[in-house]
């Protein structure tokens, strides 16, 4: 997936960033949601400019990543996750 974002008068490019890594993560789970499964992948070649360039980034564009989507075979453990409260504050601490 390929990200165009660009100077506009009302929308920062940061945003449109965003705007294309949001149509990845809403792929992946269409994926999921008709029974594939995906993977999201950036890779150096992705960020490498001459690279991307030879995969179809133009000038100006990026490279979001990369969408793979396929049949699942087996079931993905998941791994050990941080406890929430040691990586999520609320709004009110922020100040702290
Ligand atoms: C934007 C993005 C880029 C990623 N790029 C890579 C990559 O280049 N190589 C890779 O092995 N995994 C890549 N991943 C997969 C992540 O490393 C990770 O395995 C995946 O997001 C699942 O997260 P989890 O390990 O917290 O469950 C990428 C994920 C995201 C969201």
């Amino acid at each position: 997936m390929i990200s165009t974002a660009r100077h506009h008068a009302k929308i920062p490019e940061f945003e449109q960033l965003l705007s294309a890594g949001n149509v990845a993560f809403n792929l992946v789970h269409a994926a999921y949601a008709l029974g594939y499964a995906a993977t999201w992948t950036t890779r150096w070649y992705a960020l490498d400019t001459e690279a991307a360039e030879m995969l179809g980034a133009h000038y100006g564009e990026r490279f979001i990543g990369f969408i793979s989507i396929g049949t699942p075979t087996a079931v993905v453990e998941d791994r050990p996750r941080p406890a929430l409260e040691t990586i999520v504050s609320a709004w009110q601490d922020a100040a702290r």
